[in-house]
């Protein structure tokens, strides 16, 4: 068992707390407040201990100095104000003396929040590729590190894997609540174990579905990793996202035989032509040039339900076509409303996926609802990560500050 933040001296200690802040913001606002409100226990908890509380998350994908203008953490400070009810100190350089020299001297019960960890990425990849002078300094903020951030937990990157090697260590109150909920419902799953995953890009998902299929009795796709596999059997996805890359569709051909009787794909589905933008439901084998995918149609839902209802453990990624837009969302209420209903054990996953849940209408329905996408699939996989990895074992006392 990892070390727990119930355990640890924390007792008005500065403390580096790594959170998964990754939320969406639109207009500087944050349109869903769901993991900023799970890491409330864990930063009350700090506050109630008079810590000196300093905060670092990522925000969205950083490759270019682009990329920075629409991710700033600030509506993060925003939001976390209010719930917090407290001021909280932002800043913007993150590696300054200055921030530093801040730093050292907060207060108890102070807080303060680090910009976009990744903008460290432009240009040096400071954050992505694990940089140990770059851990040294974060960790020379705080006494003490908090790994919160379970949905970042699969990344090998600075802030969450790094700052661990040079400070006494421990999993915040959300990390180990997920933690313990997936070893109850998914290290040993009660089979038939059924995982359905949607999302964009195969590419970025290809390793995870290569892990999972040996463990999981059915896997069923949808979005872009769908249209990746149907195209690869020869049928015509038209304008929709599927993956280019001749690796990756040699790659998919393989699984495909190799596990031909655990996939499920979609049978019909509802399309928008590039030149009118009207959706029509069209039988998978009828799709055309100018039509873009963007849900499962009526005989997926039954298909995909059924074997849903067959299953006793069924782990959700993703939605099952573009809920944001009125006349795509369909596909994924239904799968929704099937797996409130069915008997297994149901575990949703992922950012977006709450998101959905909770825009259309399932908020509270899921008892077991992890904020790990990529990380929670890759959990289920590999049973580890480089997070829980990088945190003491909990008899490991001589971290212990008594
Ligand atoms: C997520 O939203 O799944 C996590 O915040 C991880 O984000 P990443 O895939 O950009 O690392």
């Amino acid at each position: 068992m990892k070390q727990t933040l119930k355990n640890m001296f924390i007792k008005d200690k500065r403390v580096i707390i790594r959170c998964d802040f990754n939320v969406p913001i639109k207009g500087g606002n944050v349109l869903d407040d769901t993991k900023i409100v799970k890491s409330l226990k864990t930063l009350n908890y700090l506050l109630e201990n008079n810590c000196k509380v300093i905060i670092i998350s990522h925000l969205g994908r950083i490759k270019t100095e682009e990329d920075k203008k629409d991710n700033s953490l600030l509506p993060v400070k925003n939001t976390l104000e209010n719930l917090l009810n407290t001021n909280i100190l932002f800043e913007k350089d993150i590696l300054s003396e200055e921030t530093k020299n801040k730093a050292l001297n907060l207060k108890p019960k102070e807080v303060m929040l680090l910009e976009n960890i990744r903008f460290l990425d432009v240009p040096n990849k400071l954050e992505s590729t694990l940089n140990e002078e770059t851990a040294k300094k974060l960790a020379s903020l705080g006494e003490v590190f908090v790994l919160e951030a379970f949905a970042s937990a699969h990344r090998n990157h600075t802030s969450v894997v790094g700052i661990a090697k040079y400070l006494p260590n421990c999993i915040g109150f959300l990390f180990e609540e997920e933690l313990n909920m997936l070893n109850n419902y998914i290290l040993e799953p009660v089979k038939p174990f059924t995982v359905l995953m949607g999302g964009a890009k195969v590419d970025d998902k290809l390793e995870i579905i290569k892990s999972l299929l040996p463990k999981c009795d059915y896997l069923l796709v949808s979005g872009g990793i769908a249209n990746s596999f149907l195209s690869t059997l020869g049928l015509n996805v038209g304008a929709s996202l599927k993956t280019e890359n001749k690796t990756i569709i040699e790659e998919l051909k393989t699984l495909m035989l190799e596990y031909k009787e655990k996939f499920a794909f979609p049978l019909d589905a509802i399309v928008e032509t590039t030149y009118d933008n009207k959706p029509s439901l069209k039988a998978i084998n009828k799709i055309e040039d100018n039509d873009l995918i963007k849900d499962i149609g009526a005989k997926t839902i039954t298909k995909y339900s059924d074997i849903i209802n067959n299953s006793k453990t069924i782990f959700l990624n993703g939605t099952m076509g573009v809920y944001e837009e009125e006349e795509f969302k369909n596909g994924t209420i239904e799968i929704f409303k099937t797996l409130k209903n069915t008997q297994g054990n149901v575990i949703i996953g992922g950012g977006d996926t709450i998101s959905a849940m909770n825009n259309l209408g399932f908020k509270n329905t899921f008892k077991n609802v992890s904020s790990g996408g990529g990380a929670t699939l890759e959990y289920i996989a590999k049973n580890t990560l480089p997070g829980i990895d990088a945190i003491n074992e909990e008899d490991n006392i001589e971290t212990l500050d008594l």
